[in-house]
Parts: C-alpha cells; sequence; structure tokens
C-alpha cells in the first residue's frame, strides 16, 4: 500500500527523489544474502556536492526567506558538510552566508573549506573549540549583522532543529513509497536531526543510528528532536543508537571505518567519508556480526553525502593514497 507523501518543504534546493541502490557485492561481503542491502542515495541530492543537509536546508531556508532574511549564519567543525550546504543554499537563494568554523586559517584547508570558498561565504575561525562554544559565537554574528542593518537569520548546528528535522521526515516518507517492506535503515547520527526525522516517519524500531561522537548526549538530543517533531513525548530508551564507533573522537579516523570505506569501494564503487558515512557502515557491519541486523531483512545504508571531507581528511587521504597498487605487483 503506497503511503502518502505529506511532508512537502517550501523552498525545493535539491533534486528529488534520490535513488535507492541495490548493493549486491558489500552485502554478501559483509554477510547479508545478496538482496538485502540498498543503499538510499542521499549523497546525490543535487545543490553544492549534494548530502543529507539539502534535504534540512529547503525547510530552514524557507523560514529564513519567509521572515527577510538576507544572510545566513552558520556553525560548525572546519570540514563541516552543513557548512559547505549553507553556503551552497545561500549562493542558490541570493543570501549572503557567514559560517564559523572551529579552527584557523592556517590549518591544511582543502575539502569542505575550499567548496565554502568557492561559494563565497565568509568565515569566522573559532580556534580550537568543542562545538558547544560556536553556539555563542554565531549568535555574536548575528547581533553585529543586524546592528549593522542585515537581515540575518541563524540556521542550528548541523540544521538540526524540528524544523530542519522535517527534510528526514520526508526521507523517510520517500522510502516507504520506494522499500515498503524495509527492516532497517541505518544512519549516521551527527547533530540529530536525520535520525529524528527518519524515526519520526519509521519509528524507533526500523532506524538505526551510529553515534559519530559529534555531540556530547546522542539519544537525549534525537530524543528531544523526536518529540518536538510529534509535539509529544518521546521514549530516548527506545531508540536504537549504536556508540561502539566513535573510537578516539569525531574526527579521528578509526581501523573499523577505513576499513569500510575501502569495503564500500572495492565492492561497489560507492565512496564513504571518514566521519559520517564509514562509520554508518562500519555499525551496520558490527550490527550484522552480533546479530542485531539479519539476513533476509531488508537494510538500508543511508548514504549521507560527505565526499568534500574525505578530501579534507589528511589521514584518510593518506591511507587511501598509500593503499594504491603498483603495476606490475613485485
Ligand atoms: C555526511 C553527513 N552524514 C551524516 C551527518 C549526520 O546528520 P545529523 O547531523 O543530522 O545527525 C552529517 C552531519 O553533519 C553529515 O555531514
Amino acid at each position: 500500500m503506497a503511503t502518502e507523501l505529506t511532508e512537502t518543504s517550501p523552498t525545493v534546493l535539491g533534486t528529488w527523489p534520490t535513488p535507492l541502490e541495490a548493493a549486491p557485492r558489500l552485502a554478501q561481503a559483509i554477510g547479508l544474502g545478496a538482496a538485502d542491502l540498498w543503499v538510499k542515495r542521499d549523497d546525490l541530492t543535487g545543490l553544492g556536492g549534494g548530502g543529507n543537509k539539502v534535504r534540512k536546508l529547503e525547510w530552514l531556508c524557507g523560514a529564513a526567506l519567509g521572515r527577510g532574511a538576507d544572510t545566513l549564519v552558520t556553525c560548525g567543525a572546519a570540514q563541516s558538510n552543513h557548512a559547505r550546504l549553507t553556503a551552497a543554499a545561500g549562493a542558490r537563494l541570493g543570501l549572503d552566508v557567514v559560517l564559523v568554523l572551529a579552527g584557523s586559517a592556517t590549518d591544511p584547508g582543502g575539502g569542505n573549506v575550499a567548496l565554502d570558498g568557492l561559494m563565497g561565504a565568509s568565515v569566522v575561525w573559532a580556534g580550537d573549540v568543542a562545538h558547544e562554544a560556536l553556539d555563542p559565537l554565531a549568535l555574536a554574528v548575528v547581533d553585529q549583522l543586524r546592528q549593522e542593518g542585515a537581515r540575518p537569520e541563524l540556521i542550528p548546528y548541523g540544521g538540526s532543529s524540528v524544523l530542519g528535522a522535517r527534510g528526514y521526515v520526508a526521507c523517510g516518507l520517500e522510502l516507504l513509497h520506494q522499500a515498503p517492506d524495509l527492516g532497517t535503515v541505518v544512519t549516521a547520527l551527527g547533530s540529530g536531526g536525520t535520525m529524528a526525522g527518519l524515526v519520526h516517519a519509521l519509528g524507533c524500531r526500523r532506524v538505526l543510528g551510529v553515534d559519530c561522537g559529534a555531540i556530547e548526549h546522542p539519544a537525549r538530543t534525537v530524543g528531544t528532536l523526536v518529540a518536538g517533531l510529534a509535539g509529544a513525548p518521546s521514549r530516548p530508551d527506545e531508540l536504537r543508537i549504536r556508540l561502539d564507533h566513535v573510537g578516539a573522537g569525531y574526527a579521528v579516523l578509526t581501523e573499523p571505518v577505513m576499513d569500510a570505506l575501502t569495503l564500500a569501494a572495492r565492492t561497489e564503487g560507492l565512496i564513504l567519508d571518514p566521519i559520517y558515512t564509514g562509520r554508518a557502515l562500519a555499525g551496520l557491519m558490527s550490527a550484522v556480526e552480533d546479530e542485531e541486523i539479519k539476513s533476509g531483512e531488508r537494510t538500508i545504508l543511508l548514504h549521507s553525502g560527505g565526499l568534500p571531507g574525505l578530501f579534507g581528511h589528511a589521514g584518510a587521504v593518506a591511507r587511501a593514497t598509500g593503499a594504491l597498487a603498483e603495476f606490475p605487483r613485485r
């Protein structure tokens, strides 16, 4: 039975629906049946190199335009995909963009930072700070812009407000059209809005979040967003969240993630990133190993984007380059 799509954003920035593709060689390599594993290609959302934040930004930018904003302000890590896509949304909509980023201008750039510059964003370098310290700095930028006569709109960290999470309610409904028999959707959990939207659309049982270590209390944060979407209390203890792939922290590459990146690339030509989607696949592989996910069920890996972040991660680039085989092999 087809479910009616009811969640339509006011501002279209992406290309919808994104494809749902079979991944039979990767499925068999991780111990599933060939028909069990599918990839939701939200890396192909179109705008600015693509990725999950496009769905959230449609809602957040729609609200900003409704309030007459002329400038978008947001914050994140230096290699934030969300910041890059906010820069892209601003370019598409003719709005100025100011990014408050952790790090400094002298850090190695590349990846998302290069794209931020290409798309015309301005940056405030916040130094070596945790993400909680970025919010007040972004608010200070908003105040300063107002004093200068601009009409700034603050886009939340990771785009993860209740409004932004509605983009992933739409993705959940899209998935129900494409795969009514879906068992589990596996997603990276960063700031939490992606998982929260999927949970609202599909229920706790069908969504597995793999925490990336971006926030301190992932279950509480996702639970609060789910409650906001439903307008009713939620049960964070019922959320399925794996915490076993954070490793030494958000920006630090782990061996299971490097293995997952390599496997996806070599079985399907599928490029994941070292912070988010690589962790999602590593978590999925652990879930198959400990039988949280089983053969015979339709499992969907949400490919939420992040390719520029791969090129901005020196460790991952060095490992990938070092793996290049010379011919003839010795
Ligand atoms: C590529 C990618 N995947 C997944 C996520 C996680 O999404 P969320 O912040 O909604 O939890 C992010 C967040 O920045 C991301 O950039």
